[in-house]
């Protein structure tokens, strides 16, 4: 055991040469020091070691028997122990001096100044410190202090007990920990974190020599106490204490929510989420934490956008990345381009903000410090956001108009772009009453009348669509090229100046490429909306008539169209927290752009319902139209996103068998598409849905035709709460994973005599 050096304590007598009488800071590899109360002493007398007792601890190894020892990496033929003016316990090679093991290398509960806690990367030890098991037992107890970090990451300091995370500090910002505000600059010691190459650790150094301070660990309480001494009365005092309140237990909140001590309750999901289970929020158990009001649009990144949360302590950075040279635009960019990033901020804060760190998956333990703290980007959806860069407040009020173009429905929905309260909103529109609407009212481009008859022929009628309820729709060509259609609302409509002008303010910008965009309004003499033509037509065009064969959909585009229309719907009923229910999906009201993307159009009769967690209403005026209305709406008026949902199956049988759907039925009779669905379901044999010019043509998937008829039935439950989301549409269309069985379709057992919607639109 040449290479081992044996330190041996014993509460009795060791192999003893020379015994230490005096004060001396230092023991060769002969000497010992026993526990009669010798001890050694630091050269300046500032610390002192020896033997103690506390409680009723034995420590074994009355007859000479090893109680501890340790290996060292190099050999040493002579070797002395010094305790250092430092409180650092060293033991030596004599001939070269050089330090062989050091005790501030193992530190147990208490951090002397000048020592590391922290990680060393070349060696690969760890420094982090460990309450005793009690107050009578020393040994590493189940409360611990360290600094943790993934490689390459974003390194804090976490408190655990038992393994679990009990507190963290947040990662250091260049000042400070961001969510320690304790640690400030202040008259008694001077702190310091290098987080390098080779090393990250955090160390503090007294100021002067007559304030002495330590930080220690104490399991009793679970806290890291920083302890001063003071010596009048000689003894220790609690200066500063960690984790200080309720907030600063780890995750007390749950995922993305904020933790703000001066409220009651302290847990509040961050603006843009909302909790995942409102019961138990309501309890105050707010472990499940929130979740997003709106989901990510990742793929599409522009449709993503970042809101600055200001004095937070920065979430859990265990999932983590971190670039030094990177600046905050650049981080923006690294952020905005993986879908797995949720947030984004400066590594150090100082001179302005330099480097990057960005944090994937939930934000966990974020709380807010009135004055320390740090500003955090985290990403939402953009249909979250206004443009001013805030959460939307406000409450939205749906618009509805409609009109008919070519046969078809064509739409403007507008949407105000609410700033701030919904009082705020109301006063503005009795402003707007009174002054008349001024151009920046509206969210809108303003279309002059002239621009708009120029573009028309002066509305001619060869550039006439077709009417529709409210007035004639036109196509036109603006000065620059773009074609557009014209709605013209005519005096006749019943619409007076104050529902319209109620109407244009409530316009926002929904913008999603499977919508209808809307180009601009003329508020002049006469009120028009103008609108992106489409020169595909709709839908039923390419779906139906199988006498225009040149004209019919291959699976891959009726895949493509069906997947359009899921996630235009998803975005009409997920944009806000106030649903839009469309309430007239159907084949006629699917158009397609050039490329043949589906683009859902008519919202003459969609509803905006306010009232976040609102799913549904009910109306006395059922309006939709016949064979795509879910039976709970044609009987009792009851309209949901599942009745949108329950249209959507519809809509997706139909482009399967190429089909109308005629509405009611009966079980025996085939000729009814959601019958025919059923039975073929039922009976093992699905795929004869497929409509047969379809099934003749290739590219036919056997496999992604199951599914859309597998996932069309679901959507046609007859109780709306069987019926899946959007949200789920969207991804059971778009992944393999086990679904459901559908349940019976809705009305598989009326009668055609029992409901009757009273008015059809079509
Ligand atoms: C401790 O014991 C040693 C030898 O047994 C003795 O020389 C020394 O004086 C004792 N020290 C004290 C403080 O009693
Ligand atoms: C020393 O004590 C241990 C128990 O502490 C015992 O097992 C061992 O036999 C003893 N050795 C001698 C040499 O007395
Ligand atoms: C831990 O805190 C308790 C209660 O304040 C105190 O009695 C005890 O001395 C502390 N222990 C340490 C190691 O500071
Ligand atoms: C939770 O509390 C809020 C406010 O008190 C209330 O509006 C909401 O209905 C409650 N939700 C549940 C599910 O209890
Ligand atoms: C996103 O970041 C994660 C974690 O660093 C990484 O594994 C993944 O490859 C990144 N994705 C992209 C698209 O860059």
């Amino acid at each position: 055991m040449d290479d081992v050096c044996f330190v041996v304590f014993s509460t009795s007598l060791l192999f003893l040469l020379i015994t230490v009488s005096f004060a001396v800071d230092s023991i060769s590899h002969s000497q010992s020091i026993r526990d009669n109360g010798s001890t050694l002493v630091s050269s300046d007398g500032s610390f002192e070691l020896g033997f103690f007792s506390p409680g009723y601890l034995v420590l074994l190894g009355q007859n000479k028997s090893v109680v501890w020892w340790t290996s060292l990496s190099k050999y040493a033929q002579s070797t002395m122990i010094q305790l250092l003016d430092s409180g650092n316990f060293v033991v030596r090679d004599v001939t070269d001096g050089k330090s062989l093991w050091q005790s501030f290398d193992y530190p147990s509960h208490t951090l002397l100044p000048e020592m590391k806690m922290g990680w060393d990367f070349r060696t690969g030890l760890k420094r982090g410190l460990s309450a005793w098991k009690n107050s009578e037992d020393p040994c590493p107890g189940e409360f611990t202090c360290g600094i943790e970090m993934e490689t390459h990451a974003y390194p804090e300091v976490y408190f655990r007990k038992g393994g679990l995370k009990h507190y963290r500090s947040g990662p250091w910002n260049g000042q400070e920990f961001s969510g320690a505000s304790a640690l400030r600059p202040n008259p008694i010691y001077s702190f310091d974190f290098v987080y390098n190459d080779n090393e990250v650790y955090y160390m503090y150094k007294l100021r002067s020599k007559s304030v002495i301070s330590i930080m220690v660990l104490n399991g009793t309480t679970s806290t890291r106490d920083r302890l001063t001494w003071i010596e009048a009365e000689q003894t220790w005092r609690v200066y500063a204490s960690v984790p200080r309140d309720l907030c600063d237990r780890y995750n007390l909140c749950g995922a993305n929510a904020n933790c703000i001590i001066s409220d009651s309750p302290v847990c509040r999901c961050l603006q843009g989420f909302m909790p995942k289970s409102p019961e138990k929020w309501n309890s105050t158990d707010w472990s499940l934490g929130c979740m997003r009001k709106k989901p990510l649009s990742c793929q599409e990144s522009d449709k993503d956008r970042f809101v600055k949360f200001t004095n937070l302590k920065l979430p859990d950075a265990t999932h983590s990345w971190v670039d030094r040279s990177m600046n905050i635009k650049e981080c923006r960019a690294k952020c905005l381009n993986n879908c797995s990033c949720m947030a984004y901020t400066s590594l150090d804060i100082r001179a302005g903000g330099s480097g990057c760190a960005i944090l994937f998956g939930d934000l966990l333990d974020i709380r807010k410090l009135p004055d320390a703290g740090q500003d955090l980007y985290i990403r939402m959806s953009a249909s979250e956001i206004d443009d001013d860069g805030k959460v939307k407040t406000g409450i939205i009020v749906a618009v509805v108009i409609g009109a008919v173009f070519s046969g078809m429905l064509l739409v403007g929905y507008y949407v105000y772009r609410s700033r701030t309260k919904l009082k705020e909103t109301e006063k503005r529109e009795e402003n707007l009453k009174k002054k008349g609407v001024q151009k920046e009212d509206l969210e809108l481009p303003i279309f002059n009348m002239s621009t708009i008859a120029r573009a028309t022929d002066n509305f001619s009628d060869d550039m006439k669509l077709g009417e529709g309820g409210f007035g004639p729709v036109y196509r036109g060509t603006l000065a620059d090229g773009q074609e557009i259609a014209v709605k013209r609302l005519s005096s006749s409509s019943g619409q007076g100046f104050n529902e319209f002008m109620n109407e244009i303010k409530l316009i926002a910008k929904l913008q999603h490429r499977n919508l209808v965009k809307i180009l601009g309004c003329c508020v002049q003499e006469e009120k028009m909306l103008m609108y992106e033509y489409m020169p595909n037509r709709s839908l039923d065009f390419f779906i139906f008539d199988q006498t225009r064969e040149e004209l019919l959909l291959d699976w891959p585009k009726r895949f493509h169209i069906i997947c359009g229309i899921a996630r235009g719907l998803l975005y009409l009923h997920q944009d806000s927290r106030l649903r839009i229910i469309h309430r007239d999906l159907k084949a006629s009201n699917v158009l397609l752009d050039d490329e043949m993307n589906p683009k859902i159009s008519d919202f003459g009769l969609a509803r905006i319902l306010t009232g976040g967690d609102q799913t549904g209403g009910n109306t006395k005026r059922v309006v939709g139209t016949y064979g795509y209305m879910a039976p709970e709406y044609a009987a009792d008026g009851l309209f949901s996103v599942k009745s949108d949902v329950f249209s959507f199956g519809i809509l997706v049988l139909e482009i399967i068998s190429g089909r109308r759907n005629k509405g009611f039925y009966d079980p025996d009779n085939s000729h009814n598409l959601i019958g025919n669905a059923w039975r073929l379901w039922n009976e093992g044999r699905p795929l004869e849905l497929i409509d047969s010019w379809l099934e003749s043509s290739c590219n036919l998937s056997e496999v992604e035709v199951l599914r859309c008829i597998e996932v069309g039935l679901l959507c046609v439950q007859h109780h709306p709460e069987d019926r899946p989301s959007m949200a789920s549409v969207v991804i059971m269309l778009g992944s393999d994973i086990a679904l459901a069985q559908p349940k019976q379709p809705g009305f598989f057992m009326e009668k055609k005599h029992e409901a009757s919607p009273d008015i059809g639109n079509e």
